[in-house]
């Protein structure tokens, strides 16, 4: 066990994030260095460790530090153990390694169409193409404050569809039979358990239905809801580097992903952690 660092916490942005420095994550981290980056995580909802070198068990150790370790229900690709996902454009012999394959993805938060859905993602860059491929991470507290008077007490105590599915960049349709669909009812304002902040949970991927209004209103609500959640000055984005983990708490962030280039090769490490129902 090494004895506790003084870690350094260097914001990346007026919107969120910060880069924590000084920490080989392959170290056996003491409760005190984890309880510093927890502090940080509450604090700048996303951090990045650059120039890490982690294999498999040793990313996993280190998420492990921070709860229940996140099984995948539905595994998709080659790499068959559930408490990994690889993130990845790339195919053996015409199947895909993993997931979420190519291009742009559109904002989202992990497992928000579960009962439960994921507490903290830990992303490791492995392969990156040599332009974009960038991770975008946006303020869903920083939202939620900016909503209008008005609109917040008209959504105040209601429910929102959120509906998984293989769409990467597609709205959900709010008619589809669920019978066959991820799906779960969250409240859209939440509460953060540890920072007892309000915000916004709500993405343009998942987010399909807001209850008590017809379609058409709700539409309208959830257009105005992805418009306002995604504006640029809520929003940090990471360009990576090979090494980089990236760790962010999907109870207060979504994130989402540029274009890149079809023809190179993107290899990312995800792990989670579980988290709690979302509450009010
Ligand atoms: C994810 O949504 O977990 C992956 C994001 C990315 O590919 O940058």
């Amino acid at each position: 066990m090494v004895d506790t660092l003084a870690i350094s916490v260097t914001p990346l942005s007026s919107a969120l994030g910060a880069e924590i420095s000084g920490l080989d994550l392959r170290e056996d981290l003491d409760q005190s260095t984890i309880g510093q980056i927890t502090d940080a995580l509450h604090e700048h909802i996303v951090v990045v460790f650059r120039d890490q070198d982690l294999s498999e068990e040793q990313q996993l150790r280190f998420t492990s530090r921070f709860g229940e370790v996140g099984t995948r229900k539905r595994s998709t690709g080659l790499h068959s153990d559930g408490r990994f996902m690889l993130v990845t454009n790339i195919t053996v012999d015409g199947e895909p390694l993993g997931s979420y394959g190519d291009g742009e993805m559109w904002f989202h938060s992990d497992g928000a169409y579960d009962e439960v859905p994921y507490r903290f993602s830990f992303l490791y860059g492995m392969e990156l193409p040599s332009s974009g491929g960038n991770t975008r991470f946006a303020n869903l507290y920083r939202a939620y404050d900016a909503l209008p008077q008005a609109l917040k007490e008209k959504l105040a105590g209601r429910k929102v569809l959120q509906m998984g599915g293989s769409r990467r960049r597609e709205k959900g349709d709010p008619n589809a039979d669920l019978s066959k669909i991820p799906h779960a009812w969250h409240p859209l304002f939440t509460t953060h358990p540890a920072t007892g902040k309000k915000s916004l949970y709500f993405s343009r991927m998942h987010s399909v239905r807001i209850e008590g209004f017809d379609l058409e209103e709700s539409e309208a609500i959830i257009e105005e809801l992805a418009d306002l959640s995604e504006r640029p000055e809520f929003i940090y984005e990471h360009v990576w580097r090979p090494g980089d983990l990236v760790v962010w708490d999907n109870r207060c962030t979504n994130h989402a992903r540029t274009p890149f280039p079809d023809e190179e090769n993107r290899l990312m490490r995800r792990c989670t952690v579980m988290g709690e129902k979302p509450t009010e």
